[in-house]
């Protein structure tokens, strides 16, 4: 699997030194909360620039805002290399994909704990990824909800049955235990934030998460 490691759990005051102490990860994951979407707000498309100077990892942005057709160009001009939105924060979810894609960016999909994953079914022959949230959005740190791995199990069947080609990726409670029960069932890329920032062997776990 990928591992694609969330820093909102990281030490903001040395952020750059913080990026760079998981230098062994290919994707970075961008967790930009508007205060709305969700009652936390955290950062914007003025943090996808603002690292872009200093790694060259895979951009992996997850958007938790409302409205977020009106600010994919700023992720886009700020360096996105995947943008990730919310089914719940958007009328025509496939107008959002294509305008994503039409810009060569890749374009992902995001549901909440409470969201059936059904309602994705007419969007699965467009996406590059779909993010199942394994935990409420709006903070770091919380504990694995087990019925993500049913949702995770449906995407699976769908892409073997039809063929599609997008990538099945998890965010939240992820540690190396959820990280094998979501292997299982057919999860290609996990978000780690607090189990990775939390410890010091930062780039060594990354390796084993990646190799569960
Ligand atoms: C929560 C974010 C997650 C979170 C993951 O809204 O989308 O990416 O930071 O953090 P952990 O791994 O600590 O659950
Ligand atoms: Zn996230």
């Amino acid at each position: 699997m990928i591992c694609s490691p969330s820093f909102l759990s990281s030490d903001f005051s040395k952020l750059e030194s913080e990026i760079k102490s998981i230098s062994q990860a290919k994707w970075l994951h961008f967790d930009c909360m508007d205060g709305k979407f969700v009652p936390n707000q955290t950062y914007d498309h003025k943090m996808v620039k603002n690292i872009k100077t200093y790694s060259n990892q895979f951009f992996d942005v997850h958007l938790m805002i409302e409205k977020p057709i009106d600010y994919i160009d700023d992720y886009i001009d700020a360096g996105a290399d995947l943008i990730t939105f919310h089914y719940e924060a958007c009328d025509d979810p496939l107008k959002l994909i294509r305008l994503i894609k039409k810009q060569n960016v890749l374009a992902g999909i995001s549901i909440k704990p409470n969201t059936s994953v059904e309602v994705l079914k007419p969007l699965l022959p467009y996406l590059d990824l779909i993010l199942i949230m394994s935990v409420e959005p709006g903070a770091g740190g919380q504990k694995f909800i087990p019925e993500s791995l049913e949702k995770i199990a449906y995407l699976k069947a769908m892409k073997h049955k039809f063929n599609y080609e997008y990538f099945i990726e998890v965010d939240g409670g992820i540690n190396l235990e959820t990280a094998k029960l979501v292997k299982e069932v057919g999860c290609d890329v996990i978000v780690v934030g607090s189990f990775i920032f939390k410890q010091k062997n930062r780039n060594e776990l990354i390796g084993e998460l990646e190799n569960v």
